[in-house]
């Protein structure tokens, strides 16, 4: 019958985060309620995503938003989202977000001992063209006691407890790992839940594509200019890698996850540092990535390994098939 192809036993997001709580030792839930609340915010984000461009418009079903002026523009509504469902869980005591310049401290009687570095929407130079954009996040455990502070947010990534990213793409997919490896989720619209699609998620040792912004070649230090003639005009009879860069993060890391090969967003003359933040960009990525088996590296030390210093830190970022990172790093020695 036509009721047969329905699946009765699905592994769903929820269900995954509670098994693997339940499993954990002395775990008291806590970091499931967190977990499902950031789970919650990206179905809401996902939603308003894919409403974006009639909320302004004149919606099909009515006089919805007229005149537009009071629809939150999306990278705020996303972050209002984020703090206040985690606020919600009483599971964190404090949080940072791309969009809140000082730390986010919870009300004290909703705290709870984690703490969250989050970016609610990447990407969102995409949103009016309606390219992919995303959510990153990473969890720690508290250190200090008593009042929460920034030195509870300047963790080294090592100390990540779990860490995911959100996919607004052609389908809306969650990747999220506790440090037992990557499973990618994708969401079931009808049913509001994200079904695990892929467990143990392995990046190719080796890929065949390269992505970075080169509009900014002239600007790049030697080794990576080097090192992207090398990908074009390869020497030793290989194939040209090919290029990709949709300038969405999430976008280019799950494809550099997917089909293997290395992303960067390297310092530049302009940017000594690069672009991208290490508390809620770069080491939630560099902790997916590692545990999918790739390497995530500033191209002198190890990203997980930097100790932060300030909450909007920026650091250079090299990440993806372990091959190709290390292929770039023997141009970087090259030329020190
Ligand atoms: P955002 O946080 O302001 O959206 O900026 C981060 C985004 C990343 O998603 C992407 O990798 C990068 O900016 C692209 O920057 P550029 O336009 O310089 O290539
Ligand atoms: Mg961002």
């Amino acid at each position: 019958s036509d009721q047969s192809a329905f699946e009765t036993d699905v592994w769903t997001l929820t269900r995954f985060v509670i098994e693997t709580g339940r499993q954990a030792k002395g775990a008291t839930g806590e970091l499931t309620q967190l977990i499902n609340a950031m789970l919650t915010a990206i179905k809401a984000i996902s939603s308003a995503v894919r409403k974006a461009g009639l909320a302004h418009l004149q919606g099909l079903a009515g006089a919805v938003n007229v005149t537009g002026d009071d629809v939150k523009k999306l990278d705020v509504l996303s972050n209002d989202l984020v703090i206040n469902m985690l606020r919600a869980s009483y599971s964190t005591c404090c949080m940072v977000s791309e969009e809140n310049k000082e730390l986010i401290v919870t009300p004290q009687e909703k705290r709870g001992k984690y703490v969250v570095c989050f970016d609610p929407l990447d990407g969102s130079s995409n949103i009016d063209c309606l390219a992919s954009i995303g959510t990153i996040f990473a969890i720690y455990k508290r250190i200090s006691e008593g009042e929460p502070t920034e030195k509870d947010a300047l963790q080294q990534g090592n100390n990540i407890v779990c860490a995911g990213y959100a996919l607004y793409g052609s389908a809306t997919l969650v990747a999220l790992s506790t440090g037992a490896g990557v499973n990618f989720f994708t969401l079931d619209p009808g049913v509001g839940e994200f079904i695990l699609t892929e467990r143990s998620v392995r990046i190719k040792p080796k890929g065949k594509i390269y992505s970075l912004n080169e509009g900014y070649a002239k600007y790049f230090h030697p080794s990576i200019n080097e090192y992207l003639k090398h990908k074009k005009y390869p020497e030793d009879g290989s194939s040209p890698y090919g290029a990709r860069y949709v300038g969405s993060m999430v976008s280019d890391i799950h494809r550099t996850i997917a089909y293997g090969g290395i992303f960067m967003y390297p310092a530049n003359e302009k940017s000594p540092k690069g672009k991208l933040r290490l508390l809620y960009e770069c080491n939630p990525i560099a902790f997916i990535i590692e545990q999918a088996g790739g390497l995530a590296t500033t191209g002198t030390q190890r990203i997980l390994d930097v100790q932060p210093e300030s909450l909007h830190q920026r650091v250079p970022f090299v990440v993806g098939s372990p091959d190709d990172v290390n292929e770039y790093l023997s141009f970087v020695k090259k030329f020190s």
